[in-house]
């Protein structure tokens, strides 16, 4: 009985330490992948794309989900869309920690709060592509065309960025995004 029973627990550490092994190579393997691939991505069209006019305020995610509601489903799914809930109250106030956790904190039409501004919590859209309220204006102008000539998707797309051309990602992640701020303890993956 006994001696079954150990064999029983050493199999189950022994798939524990397996499908933690597993777990961490495949996030070890994912992360950097998904910068490099982004930086690729990021560089082509920086070099190609016209500068999106300036002065373009926040927006927030659910006026661009009218339009891009499949883009919106993806972000969705991702870590990203969660960087608010991960703060615990007291931090959800708290201005060190806002600026990589909320959209546009900071700025004159970014984050505020979670009350005046539910649309920009979170890492969102408008922090890889810029502001987009000029890029919604032009957009809305053809709102009831079906199907775009190649000189309105043009005349659409040159107001927003594909991806901003400064290497964005960086400005959260580097040091893995706490240089300035540790993660407090109670709030770290166990
Ligand atoms: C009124 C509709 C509308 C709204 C609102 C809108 N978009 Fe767009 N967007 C378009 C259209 C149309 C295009 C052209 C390409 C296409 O048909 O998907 C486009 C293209 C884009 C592109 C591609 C740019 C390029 O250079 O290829 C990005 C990125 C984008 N939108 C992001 C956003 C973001 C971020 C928001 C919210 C701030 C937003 N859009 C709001 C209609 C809209
Ligand atoms: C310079 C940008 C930056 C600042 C400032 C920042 N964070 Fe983060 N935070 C990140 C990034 C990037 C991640 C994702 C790290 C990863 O998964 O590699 C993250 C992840 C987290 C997580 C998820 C758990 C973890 O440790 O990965 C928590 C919780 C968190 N941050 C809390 C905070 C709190 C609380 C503050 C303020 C005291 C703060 N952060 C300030 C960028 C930042
Ligand atoms: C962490 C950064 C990031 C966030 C957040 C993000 N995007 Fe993007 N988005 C990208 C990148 C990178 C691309 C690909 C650019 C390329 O192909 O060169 C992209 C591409 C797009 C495109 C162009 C697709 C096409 O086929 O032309 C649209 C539209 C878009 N995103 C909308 C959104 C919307 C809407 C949201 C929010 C719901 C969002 N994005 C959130 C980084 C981001
Ligand atoms: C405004 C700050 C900010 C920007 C810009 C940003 N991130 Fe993040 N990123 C975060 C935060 C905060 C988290 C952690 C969210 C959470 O744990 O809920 C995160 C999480 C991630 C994760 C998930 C890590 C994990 O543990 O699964 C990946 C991958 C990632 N970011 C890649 C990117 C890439 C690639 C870009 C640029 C295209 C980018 N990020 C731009 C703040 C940012």
């Amino acid at each position: 009985m006994i001696a079954y029973a150990s064999r029983n627990w050493r199999a189950i550490v022994c798939s524990i330490v397996v499908v933690g092994v597993v777990t961490l190579g495949f996030a070890l393997s994912q992360a950097p992948l998904a910068v490099a691939q982004s930086d690729d991505a990021k560089k082509a069209p920086a070099a190609a794309e016209p500068a999106p006019p300036e002065g373009q305020t926040y927006v927030g995610t659910k006026r661009c989900a009218a339009c891009h509601f499949d883009q919106f489903l993806k972000w969705k799914k991702t870590k990203h869309s969660q960087a608010f809930d991960v703060l615990t109250a007291k931090y959800q106030a708290d201005a060190k920690c806002l600026k990589c956790h909320t959209t546009g904190y900071g700025e004159a039409t970014g984050f505020k709060d979670k009350a005046k501004t539910p649309d920009l919590l979170a890492v969102s859209c408008e922090n890889c592509h810029g502001p987009g309220s000029k890029h919604e204006e032009v957009a809305k102008t053809f709102s009831a065309v079906k199907k775009l000539s190649p000189e309105q998707d043009k005349a659409v797309r040159d107001t927003i960025w594909k991806m901003l051309p400064q290497n964005v990602c960086v400005t959260c992640h580097m040091v893995q995004g706490h240089h300035e701020s540790q993660t407090p303890p109670e709030l770290r993956k166990k």
